[in-house]
């Protein structure tokens, strides 16, 4: 026998979909006056957020889409760790402490130096840090020398990151960028040489352009330096972006010199989410020397329990990703690391030579240093690469196209991030699927309109 139940009974055991919540307009722009269940918030979310792609495809970007189910069990016990509190949860800063020293002798920090680092939310943020430690270095330097310390000034190209603009924008500092041209898209010396003065705090060079993959020529720019040090007196730093060029170098090109054993590199970033392989929320600055930062905008804290040091600009951060950094570096190693920038190295030139035997593209990233596949259209043809990736859409790869910065605007480029996720077989199924869009666009287009509409290059 059986008791007829209750009403209340019955609505715990009502369906997600069942429930008025999927049949009523969801709150968008004002806070709900009445709560809901959590299974029906959870499905209402979590079904809007797949209209967004599929990370897996997500080929427009850098930022690491997949980690190992360990990476994402420590991910999630550490997620509740305020990584600011060193006090109350003293081994996450003991493993911070370590992923720099790793990080500093991987990039060959000079034994006889105190390099310092810190986790950052990207490189970004780092980037800006190292750039203030400059600017103020610089600032002091002035000051004892009885100068003008008014009109500080920062050299790089127009192949930066646009967080390098910001850097001069937000914190008052004359940018002199270096226009491309369209058949350059990195800097040079010589044109270094034109924009430095004494009032330079720093030049900029990147390990791996946003826009094409290409490295600067860190190498001859810090010679150039070293020899301006020597003849003018002008000591300028170089801070290497190496968002992500800087955990390729290491691995695949280990005699490449582009870090701390050349003599005016005084500070790097790299992003921990991209080839560092961890999720988004990780980027990593590192200083050759403590010195390379003025002491005055290092605050000292003692609000969380004992004295604490920080140079950040945010305060709050989570600490997953720095476990999951650490987790990375004990998992794989060098060995590791080695394999998985080799794979995608070469995966990435597999791509680019099948699209060059197409006929259709040009590589604009040739030496191909970075797993990057940046290319144009070689001739005027019946479609725009704006058309192509937007065909590839329909198949699920996300994958950009835009122009290159000043003055190469005119320049049209497709750009392929190659990840540790885009295995060899993804790359057949990507050619294929580009030949087949080429063929549907090729047969939509009126003849020549296309090309006409859009001025192709
Ligand atoms: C060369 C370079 N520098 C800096 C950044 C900014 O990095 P983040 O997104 O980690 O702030 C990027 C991002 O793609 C980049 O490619």
């Amino acid at each position: 026998m059986h008791k007829k139940k209750n009403k209340q009974d019955l609505s715990d055991h009502t369906s997600t979909y069942s429930m008025r919540y999927s049949a009523e307009e969801v709150p968008k722009y004002e806070m709900p006056d009445k709560s809901m269940p959590s299974n029906a918030a959870y499905q209402l979310v979590h079904d809007e957020l797949n209209l967004d792609g599929n990370p897996s495809l997500n080929l427009a970007s850098f930022v690491t889409t997949w980690m190992e189910p360990e990476a994402d069990k420590l991910i999630a016990e550490n997620i509740n760790k305020n990584f600011i509190d060193h006090d109350e949860y003293p081994q996450i800063e003991m493993i911070h402490e370590r992923v720099v020293n790793m990080l500093a002798r991987l990039f060959n920090s000079p034994e006889d130096q105190t390099s310092v680092g810190t986790t950052t939310i990207g490189s970004s943020e780092a980037i800006m840090l190292g750039l203030l430690a400059h600017k103020w270095s610089w600032k002091n330097r002035m000051k004892a020398e009885g100068k003008d310390d008014s009109k500080p000034n920062i050299v790089y190209g127009a192949d930066v990151h646009v967080c390098w603009e910001k850097f001069a924008k937000y914190f008052d500092v004359e940018m002199r960028s270096i226009p491309m041209e369209e058949d350059r898209w990195i800097i040079n010396p010589e044109l270094v040489e034109e924009l430095i003065d004494e009032n330079t705090i720093c030049v900029g060079a990147i390990l791996g352009t946003t826009f094409t993959g290409q490295t600067d020529p860190i190498k001859e720019i810090n010679d150039l330096l070293v020899k301006v040090k020597k003849d003018k007196g002008w000591d300028i730093p170089i801070h290497v972006d190496g968002a992500s060029g800087g955990f390729i170098a290491p691995f695949v090109y280990p005699d490449l010199e582009w870090d701390f054993r050349l003599e005016q590199v005084k500070s790097i970033n790299v992003s921990g989410h991209k080839y560092g392989l961890v999720y988004p929320g990780s980027g990593w600055l590192v200083f050759r020397d403590e010195k390379d930062i003025p002491e005055d905008i290092v605050f000292k804290v003692n609000y969380l329990g004992g004295e604490m040091p920080t140079y950040t600009l945010n305060f709050s951060r989570g600490s997953s990703m720095v476990v999951a950094q650490y987790y990375n570096f004990l998992r794989l190693g060098k060995e590791g690391y080695t394999k998985i920038m080799t794979n995608v190295v070469n995966n990435a030139k597999y791509l680019a030579e099948k699209m060059m035997d197409t006929g259709l593209f040009e590589n604009l990233n040739p030496t191909q240093l970075l797993p990057v596949v940046a290319v144009k259209l070689k001739d005027k043809q019946d479609f725009t690469l704006y058309e192509l990736t937007d065909k590839l859409r329909e198949r699920g790869w996300i994958i950009p196209a835009y122009t290159l910065p000043p003055n190469a605007e005119k320049v049209i480029i497709m750009r392929v991030v190659v990840k540790e996720n885009f295995s060899r077989d993804m790359a057949d199924m990507l050619l294929s699927d580009i030949d087949v869009a080429i063929e549907k666009l090729k047969k939509a287009a009126p003849k020549g309109t296309a090309s006409k509409k859009k001025g192709v290059c």
